[in-house]
């Protein structure tokens, strides 16, 4: 592989092999495994694909995953009473509930329902807000594994210009939290932008590490970019290709042949952010069997 490309499938691979090493020692210690429950809600196909790809996961490091499908019908009420059964269950230490929930269930509600303790997508206000106040506990796996992919590749933030497109409470708002963090993986200095930015393209050539996560097909081009630029795509988009089998391909929301002339380093898509999501979701799990 092109040295500058950052191989997100490696590094999950690490993380996933301290993780399984840690769940074999907490087994030693107390007898029992990690158990992650994911809680998918109606059939939508991307999400499926995903809640596959953290139960198999879960099976390669020791983690007991188990996956509790339900209708799109499923009522609020009726999502929120299987959070609750879940709370109480001590062979449960991690609960996610797969995130786009049908329209007429509010995510809010159903999130606010999760023991702080067993939030491993670390979404819960009592987390997020841990995060925001310089504490962090169950941080979100994307941000958390943005943050490890640049550690690990010898890309530290700290003291960098670090520039997030994308605000949302999964990526954007968390991670910018936590690069300007005090300590390892933090103290960076960063620039969040959103739809209502002006001058987007010059903040992002005044980037030194500059993370896409705003769901916009190949959005950053080269001229927006400087060179040497450390560039993170958390986008995955389905864009359409007549010439592919399956009638699409994955393109991230950086336009990765073009970028990737003038960047040091490079996460592709796939293969870059998505598989450390999951790797960062099994830690978490990890740790809230430890809290346990
Ligand atoms: N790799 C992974 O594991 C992973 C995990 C999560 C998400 N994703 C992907 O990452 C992308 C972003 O996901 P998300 O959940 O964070 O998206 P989201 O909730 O839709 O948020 C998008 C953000 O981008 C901003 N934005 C939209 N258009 C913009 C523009 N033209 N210029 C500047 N900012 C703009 C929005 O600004 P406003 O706030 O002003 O609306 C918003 O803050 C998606 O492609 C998603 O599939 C990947």
């Amino acid at each position: 592989m092109d040295s500058k490309i950052i191989d997100g499938i490696g590094l999950s691979r690490q993380v996933k092999s301290e993780v399984s090493d840690s769940v074999k020692r907490l087994k030693m210690e107390t007898g029992r495994s990690p158990g992650l429950s994911v809680v998918l809600v109606g059939d939508d196909p991307a999400s499926a694909i995903y809640v596959r790809n953290k139960q198999r996961g879960a099976d390669e490091v020791g983690i007991l995953g188990e996956t509790i499908s339900m209708p799109k019908t499923a009522t609020e009420n009726e999502v929120i009473r299987v959070v609750n059964e879940l709370n109480s269950d001590p062979n449960c230490d991690g609960i996610l509930v797969q995130l786009p929930l049908p329209e007429h269930i509010d995510e809010g509600r159903v999130t606010l329902s999760i023991d702080p303790l067993k939030d491993v997508d670390g979404l819960h206000p009592f987390n997020s807000g841990l995060l925001a106040a310089g504490k962090p506990r169950f941080v979100p796996a994307t941000p958390g594994g943005i943050v490890q992919m640049l550690v690990r590749t010898g890309n530290d933030p700290m003291g960098r210009h670090v520039v997030v497109l994308g605000r949302s409470n999964i990526v954007g708002r968390p991670l910018s939290n936590l690069l300007s963090l005090k300590g390892k993986g933090g103290n960076a200095t960063v620039t969040v932008c959103h739809s209502q930015t002006k001058n987007i393209e010059e903040l992002c050539r005044s980037a030194e590490i500059l993370i896409a996560a705003i769901g916009i097909p190949e959005y950053v081009t080269s001229d927006m970019v400087s060179d040497g630029v450390v560039a993170i795509d958390v986008g995955i988009n389905r864009v359409s290709a007549p010439d592919r089998k399956r009638g699409y391909k994955l393109v991230g929301d950086i336009d990765f042949l073009s970028v990737s002339q003038k960047a040091s380093a490079i996460t592709p898509v796939p293969g870059g952010v998505g598989p450390m999501t999951i790797a960062m979701l099994l830690s978490n799990t990890l740790l809230a069997a430890r809290l346990h």
